[in-house]
């Protein structure tokens, strides 16, 4: 089976998106299912292209054993339409930029909002967390813990039906 590959996306690339692409890899790692899978993430900005996640953001996730490690990237529109399965927006703007990139329907399909996975949160975005306070950080864990959990349900509910 091929794997399924997943590219988390928010404005930055170094607070939002990393933490769901370290948060998504640790259920992965815990459920045994790592090697089904591809996850990376990106941003519709590339301003801290090439910098590491933001110190506020590996601070709040290392204290729930999560390790960013990724560097920042904008989105590239001629591979990560094509190569990805899932590309999921932290915010209604992230989408409206990724669905100004698409270049036919077969991508626009693959663009989802994390919060339509969450099973315990009822949010319609994970908030920016960049301008704010620790408990903007806490949130952001808060919902993506949750919604990376519905997401591996729905992927693995999708692959049932194939
Ligand atoms: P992110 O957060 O999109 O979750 O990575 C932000 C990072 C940087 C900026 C805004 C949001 N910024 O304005 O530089």
């Amino acid at each position: 089976m091929d794997k399924t590959k997943i590219l988390f996306v928010c404005l930055g690339n170094i607070c939002r998106s990393p933490s769901a692409e370290a948060v998504m890899k640790g259920i992965i790692e815990k459920e045994g299912v790592s090697g089904d899978f591809e996850i990376d993430s990106a941003g519709t900005a590339a301003w801290h292209a090439g910098e590491p996640a933001d110190p506020r953001m590996q601070v709040h996730a290392r204290k729930r054993g999560y390790n960013l490690t990724s560097i920042s990237r904008p989105v590239d529109p001629d591979v990560d339409f094509d190569k990805f399965d899932y590309i999921i927006a932290m915010d209604t703007q992230n989408m409206r930029d990724l669905k100004k990139l698409v270049k036919n329907n077969s991508h626009l399909e693959k663009l989802h909002m994390m919060t339509d996975f969450a099973k315990e949160y009822d949010y319609s975005s994970v908030p920016d967390p960049y301008y704010g306070g620790d408990e903007g950080f806490e949130l952001v864990l808060d919902l993506l813990e949750d919604a990376c959990q519905g997401l591996l349900e729905s992927v693995a509910n999708e692959q049932k039906v194939k």
